[in-house]
């Protein structure tokens, strides 16, 4: 059982000279499920963030059985990239493009997040927070 949710960032250009920020755009979508147990994903609102700035991404939801908590980026391009996973109380497992500006956290079963120390262009993309039982 897995369960997506998306949140999107979107970079903007700025000319060199001009001192306007980059902005960065997120929200999320709720996906399209296939098994019969519904999990509610908790939403959060759509931030505007400069470049540089650490952005922090939040997850929720309401089952207590999906142990593993997974985040996912695509790029414009539309390929799926796996960032990384954790459980509770245990390290996250990152994979290796994200290991070094990507930090996954995890309150507990239901809680989680996602954070980029200092954000780029390069990560415009739509971030998904999944749940997995195992
Ligand atoms: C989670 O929320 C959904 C939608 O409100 C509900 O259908 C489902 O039963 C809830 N699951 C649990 C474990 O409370």
């Amino acid at each position: 059982m897995k369960t997506l949710r998306a949140m999107r960032i979107l970079t903007g250009a700025a000319a060199k000279n001009c001192r306007m920020p980059l902005t960065m755009i997120l929200f999320l979508l709720i996906l399209p499920r296939y098994q019969a147990k519904s999990v509610k994903f908790q939403p959060s609102d759509p931030k505007i963030v400069n470049i540089a700035d650490k952005v922090d991404f939040h997850c929720s939801h309401n089952d207590s059985s999906l142990n593993v908590m997974l985040w996912y980026q695509q790029t414009e391009t539309g390929m799926m990239n796996l960032i990384g996973y954790n459980y509770v109380g245990s390290e996250a497992v990152y994979e290796k493009p994200f290991e070094s500006s990507f930090k996954m956290t995890r309150t507990n079963t239901q809680t989680g997040g996602l954070s980029i120390n200092s954000v780029t262009t390069s990560d415009s993309a739509v971030y998904f927070c999944a749940g997995s039982a195992q």
